[in-house]
């Protein structure tokens, strides 16, 4: 099931590793919840499979779930065993209902899951096989244009960074949280890229601790210059001058701007605005959900209690206290600078800024 095996040439291409490949058949994506200390591979051919490793972190970020539900619904649809389309096609929802119970927020997920249904119901005229061949290319497809969306996202918001930049990030929202090269951290490598001297201040992002173990492995192997911070030191550092810009990713976005990210986000834009300090969101077309008006109507997951009682099998809390572990929060609109897509920059009025770029990506 497991093999181990190091990844390194992405990393020197300034990609970052990328945490999902598909060959011949089979998925294999890196366990996230080992990282840094052992990078272990693990094999998927199972729809019910994928959606475990979504629901239990094996893989995270937003348009990394994405991606793993498009092989997970792939994977479901090749166990089918029927000739006919119509059976096929309620067959098939059934899959993706059980993949889309995996995680609520990242609407990812959804949208990767909706895009294999819709491509299967197009192509109801064509016999079983001929669907299932294609809803292979189409998971693959949508793999493959995530990182091509990062970059171009990165070279818009790159832009936006002066020559000399210090740049706070929460969780993570870099290669390993997409297809490749990463969103909020695809913004930092394409500033990287481009000549500007960058530093980045890393939020450990407790309780699971995605900037400590994620996003520092990743910047590290990048060569970028990160210095890792507890979370409840962000405060302090923007108040001494020391901090140019916040860019984070997003789980889902609102179509007034109001974005879920991970728990402890908003408390950093509150601070931002304080400070006088641009607060950037990068994300995708993708996770912008226009059926939401606002915030407000975004599901935010609670996790197990025991990421905030333990840290590995370290219990650091006393026995039945009670816990409360939101894993995302809101930050509103109106704390938010600029939204970074792969059509371009959004700014101003987000209601009418951001269907404006969205027009681009209709196929
Ligand atoms: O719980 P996680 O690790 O899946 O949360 C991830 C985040 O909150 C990321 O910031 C978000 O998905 C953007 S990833 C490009």
């Amino acid at each position: 099931m497991q093999t181990n095996i190091p990844n390194r040439c992405a990393a020197a291409a300034g990609g970052g590793v990328k945490p999902l490949r598909y060959t011949g058949g089979v998925l294999q994506m890196i366990d996230q919840r080992r990282l840094p200390t052992e990078e272990v591979w693990l094999d998927y051919r199972d729809y019910r499979e994928v959606a475990e490793a979504i629901r239990t972190m094996v893989v995270r970020g937003a348009p990394a779930i994405g991606c793993a539900a498009a092989f997970g619904a792939w994977f479901g649809a090749r166990d089918i065993d029927t000739d006919s389309t119509a059976a096929f096609l309620e067959q098939f929802a059934a899959v993706c209902e059980l993949l889309a119970a995996s995680r609520p927020t990242a609407v990812n997920l959804f949208w990767a899951l909706e895009r294999m249904q819709s491509f299967a119901r197009s192509h109801a005229d064509r016999p079983v096989l001929q669907i299932k061949i294609a809803l292979e290319y189409e998971a693959l497809a949508i793999l493959e244009e995530d990182e091509r969306i990062n970059r171009a996202m990165g070279e818009h918001g790159q832009k936006l960074l002066p020559e000399r930049c210090r740049i706070l990030t929460h969780c993570n929202a870099g290669a390993l949280a997409t297809g490749g090269y990463g969103t909020a951290l695809g913004v930092i490598r394409a500033a990287a890229a481009a000549g500007k001297q960058i530093e980045v201040f890393a939020d450990e992002t407790r309780p699971f601790l995605q900037g400590s173990r994620l996003t520092a492995w990743e910047l590290q192997r990048d060569g970028i210059p990160t210095t890792l911070i507890c979370d409840n030191m962000a405060g302090y550092l923007m108040s001494q001058g020391r901090v140019d810009c916040v860019i984070v990713g997003a789980d889902r976005i609102a179509a007034n701007g109001d974005t879920a990210n991970k728990i402890g986000t908003y408390s950093l834009a509150v601070l931002a605005k304080e400070h006088g300090i641009p607060f950037y969101v990068a994300a995708p077309i993708s996770t912008i959900d226009f059926s939401l008006t606002d915030g407000r109507q975004i599901p935010i997951e609670e996790r197990d209690p025991r990421e905030v009682t333990h840290i590995g099998e370290q219990r650091l809390a006393p026995e039945d206290i009670a816990v409360y572990n939101p894993a995302f929060d809101v930050t509103p609109a109106r704390l938010i600078t600029a939204i970074i897509t792969e059509n371009g920059v959004a700014e101003g009025d987000f209601v009418h800024t951001l269907p404006e770029l969205a027009e681009g990506t209709k196929r």
